[in-house]
């Protein structure tokens, strides 16, 4: 039953609409809820926990918030302006609450951790305060919240992965999808906060992981991104009694096994840390046609003394000899990165660093960020968050036009190469057009020809004709 009350759901929800049952539907539900998230995969992923166990409970789904009985907000604490955005939304949800006294708001996620009960002192119309590892604790959460009480769950586990719960695909096109492989954080970065609201790492059951990406694939999805803040220290023991092997899973070996489900999946992962990411990795991604020649590999700066403050681990050579070495092994691979600007104590020649590095890594994409001090963090404590917002702000502008010349630079390197693209669907902007994406994770938009076969999940050889900075244009071949 529960199955096809899932398949159903995920049928309709492809289509784009709020997911409602007919009213033949023998299935009436208590109440509808309404979710968005803010923040990284691992939070848009977790949603999709969340709609998976309230699904169970008897809640269905809406996109449509005047239906809602419940509004979940999943939220991001990782730079201030992330928790910025959250609050303005959450006023909007107040004055919802205002028309309708039964309206139950939650907020889950990063934030719900960091602030706690803190939330509800806060924001006086909050509910219902979740933190990332109580997920479970939801339905009863609602229940005790509907009842009047204020209902809060914040306990971090060291177990809990949702190996066995299979999520509800909420937006997804169809074609690509996200799965978790991991949770938390054991990396003490100094400006970061996940290891507070995330806590420790811990892998899942590669089994579990198997099963789900196996289970995308027969619902026709051509892409899995396995997700964690640090893939490659994922690792895994399976239990002798239940496991048919028992040998531990590396991330090396985790990849390769869904690389195997089937050539025409395409397997992805983020996020890679430059200290941990292994050789072993690069020979699975040389060897396996499906694994994307793509690694997003976050620099945060290209200067060893604020790479120490940072905690990172590693030094400017070190990461640009991994960055050698995997152009080295694989010649076509895309890199990305991940870029702070002014973190505490950083001078202008540490920001020329970040500048050079990133001429001499030559990333395809960045993202990139001014630091945002975040209380509780190794940072906010030990040093001074001392570079004015106008020097920050001139510095990220100066590694923003960096990139800029870079993407540029590297799309211009693609004119006339021919790229296996996986269609995600219409361009946005003109139906007439595919969108879809190359190995190295590069949009790239073209026109459908007359009478060809071609669909949402189809793979085109296609050659690149035109570029910008941010987008390639090309003409299937
Ligand atoms: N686990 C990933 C990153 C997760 S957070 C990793 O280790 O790389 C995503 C990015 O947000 C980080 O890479 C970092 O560049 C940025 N970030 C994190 N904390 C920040 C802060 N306090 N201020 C500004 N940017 C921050
Ligand atoms: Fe944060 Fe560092 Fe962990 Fe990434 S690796 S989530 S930046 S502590
Ligand atoms: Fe934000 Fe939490 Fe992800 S702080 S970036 S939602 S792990």
């Amino acid at each position: 039953m529960e199955t096809l009350f899932i398949d159903k759901m995920h049928d309709e929800l492809r289509q784009g609409e709020a997911f409602a049952p007919a009213a033949t539907d023998p299935i009436a539900y208590k109440k509808r809820f309404y979710i968005e998230s803010y923040g990284c995969q691992m939070n848009f992923a977790d949603s999709e926990v969340v709609a998976s166990i309230l699904n169970q409970e008897g809640f269905g789904a809406t996109r449509n918030l005047e239906e809602a009985d419940l509004i979940f907000v999943n939220t991001c604490s990782i730079r201030e302006k992330a928790e910025q955005t959250v609050r303005k939304r959450l006023t909007e949800f107040k004055r919802l609450k205002k028309q309708n006294k039964a309206l139950l708001i939650g907020v889950l996620g990063c934030m719900a951790e960091r602030l706690k009960s803190k939330f509800l002192e806060e924001e006086r119309l909050v509910d219902i305060v979740v933190g990332p590892d109580a997920y479970r604790s939801l339905p009863a959460l609602v229940s005790e919240a509907a009842g009047g009480q204020k209902a809060v769950n914040v306990l971090l586990s060291r177990e809990e992965t949702y190996a066995d719960i299979a999520p509800v695909r909420l937006d997804g096109n169809g074609v690509s999808a996200f799965v978790s492989i991991m949770r938390g954080c054991n990396n003490m970065c100094s400006f970061c906060v996940v290891p507070f609201t995330r806590g420790r790492e811990r892998s899942r059951d590669a089994e579990s992981i198997l099963h789900e990406c196996r289970e995308l694939f027969a619902q026709g999805y051509r892409e899995v991104t396995l997700l964690g803040q640090n893939v490659d220290s994922y690792y895994f023991v399976p239990d002798d009694a239940t496991a048919q092997e028992s040998t531990p899973v590396t991330f090396a070996k985790l990849l390769e096994k869904v690389a195997l489900i089937s050539p025409l999946l395409r397997v992805r992962f983020s996020t890679s840390h430059p200290k941990d990411i292994t050789d072993e990795v690069l020979y699975i991604m040389q060897r396996y046609e499906n694994i994307c020649q793509y690694i997003h590999l976050p620099l945060q700066s290209g200067s060893t003394r604020v790479l120490q403050l940072m905690n990172r681990t590693y030094t400017k050579e070190w990461y640009m000899a991994k960055v050698d070495r995997i152009k080295t092994l694989l010649p076509d691979c895309g890199i990305s990165a991940d870029i702070i600007a002014g973190f505490c104590s950083e001078q202008e020649e540490d920001h020329l660093d970040t500048l050079r590095v990133m001429d001499y890594c030559g990333f395809d994409f960045s993202y990139m960020f001014f630091y945002s001090e975040r209380p509780g963090t190794l940072a906010a404590r030990r040093y001074q968050d001392d570079i004015p917002e106008t020097v920050k702000k001139r510095r990220l502008q100066e590694i923003v036009e960096k990139q800029n010349q870079l993407s540029l630079r590297s799309n211009q390197r693609d004119l006339e190469k021919i790229f296996t693209v996986l269609i995600e669907g219409d361009s946005k902007k003109n139906d007439q057009e595919w969108k879809g994406r190359n190995s190295q994770n590069k949009v790239i938009v073209f026109p459908k020809t007359a009478n060809s076969s071609l669909e949402k999940g189809s793979y085109v050889r296609v050659k690149v004709t035109e570029c910008t900075q941010a987008t390639l244009r090309g003409v299937p071949v």
